[in-house]
């Protein structure tokens, strides 16, 4: 049976998952953690800031009616933090059946992480990787698990792949290609995850949302040209509640179950861009994020 955000019943498995999702506190995350919450699912959402964090965990507890939701703090520009949070959520939840790695952002002008990456790879791709690598082995305990990550058909924009030379844009800066670019990263190490992965019941697929009206890419964060063409979206673009239907398909459906590696666009498999098919570029990637990071999977 599938409802109205395209969740299924608890009949389908959710009822007791254990389900972490970056960045619920607002958008399609938010929507997301509703529906699986819906579903019986005991949900963590992560949020930089508390005030904002507790707002969402109050809105998400009264529309799932469901008192399995926390808020933990995570942010993703911090190696320092992604270590603390995953130590703190390993220290206090014996499983976790699945992980969305949902956060995300776009940015107008260049700046950098306090570990000194270029900040949207650095939250997108460099971030959830640490993350990812951090809490794989929970993952792996509480197989058949799965890991989501939220794309976008933006990564086709980035139609000479990625600069593996100048990952973090200091010689060369265009704000819409740092975002292109660390959407086809989000896609590269979905590929080579799934490798890694095989055989170990834990699987993970890359989703593209749809174009969402959220507080994505708002006024603090984009101006010019990809402002005003994030607003002009804004007239033909889904709900957070039909954004999140894709993540919701790729946490829960028993259609995908045993299913890994593929990126899907309206609840179905599609080819993503030839560079994102690169597996020689995925495994440099991943090489590099390990570097980058010092998180070894
Ligand atoms: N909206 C679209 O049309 C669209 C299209 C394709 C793909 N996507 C992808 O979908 C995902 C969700 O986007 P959305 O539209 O829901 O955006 P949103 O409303 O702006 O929400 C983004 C979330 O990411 C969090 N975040 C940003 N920087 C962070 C950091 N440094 N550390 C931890 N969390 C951080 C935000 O937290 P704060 O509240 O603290 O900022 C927020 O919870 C993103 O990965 C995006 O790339 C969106």
């Amino acid at each position: 049976m599938t409802g109205e955000t395209g969740e299924h019943s608890d009949t389908d498995g959710m009822r007791g998952k254990v389900v972490l999702i970056t960045g619920g506190n607002t958008g399609i995350g938010k929507q997301t953690a509703i529906a699986l919450a819906r579903m019986g699912a005991r949900v963590t959402i992560t949020s930089r800031s508390p005030e904002k964090g507790q707002a969402a965990l109050a809105d998400i507890r009264r529309a799932a009616d469901s008192e399995a939701v926390e808020c933990m703090r995570l942010d993703l520009a911090s190696l320092t933090s992604v270590r603390d949070f995953a130590g703190e959520f390993l220290a206090t939840h014996p499983r976790l059946d699945v992980l969305i790695n949902n956060a995300g952002l776009a940015l107008g002008t260049r700046s950098e992480t306090e570990d000194g990456f270029e900040s949207t790879l650095g939250v997108n791709h460099l971030g959830h990787f640490a993350l990812t690598g951090l809490l794989l082995d929970r993952l792996k305990h509480s197989a058949p698990s799965r890991i989501v990550v939220l794309s976008s058909d933006a990564h086709r924009g980035a139609v000479r792949g990625l600069d593996l030379d100048d990952l973090h844009a200091r010689r060369r800066y265009s704000a819409a290609t740092a975002y292109c670019r660390s959407k086809l990263a989000n896609i590269l190490f979905t590929l080579e995850l799934s490798e890694r992965l095989q055989g170990s019941g834990v699987t993970v697929n890359a989703v593209h949302p749809g174009m969402v009206k959220t507080e994505f890419a708002g006024e603090d964060d984009v101006r010019g040209v990809i402002g005003f063409l994030v607003k002009l979206s804004h007239l033909v673009s889904l709900t957070p509640e039909q954004g999140a239907r894709n993540s919701v398909y790729a946490a829960s459906s028993p259609e995908l179950a045993g299913v890994s590696g593929k990126y899907f666009v309206r609840r179905r498999p599609v080819r993503p861009s030839r560079p994102a098919q690169d597996k020689q570029t995925a495994l440099r990637l991943w090489e590099l994020s390990e570097q980058a990071t010092g998180v070894h999977m």
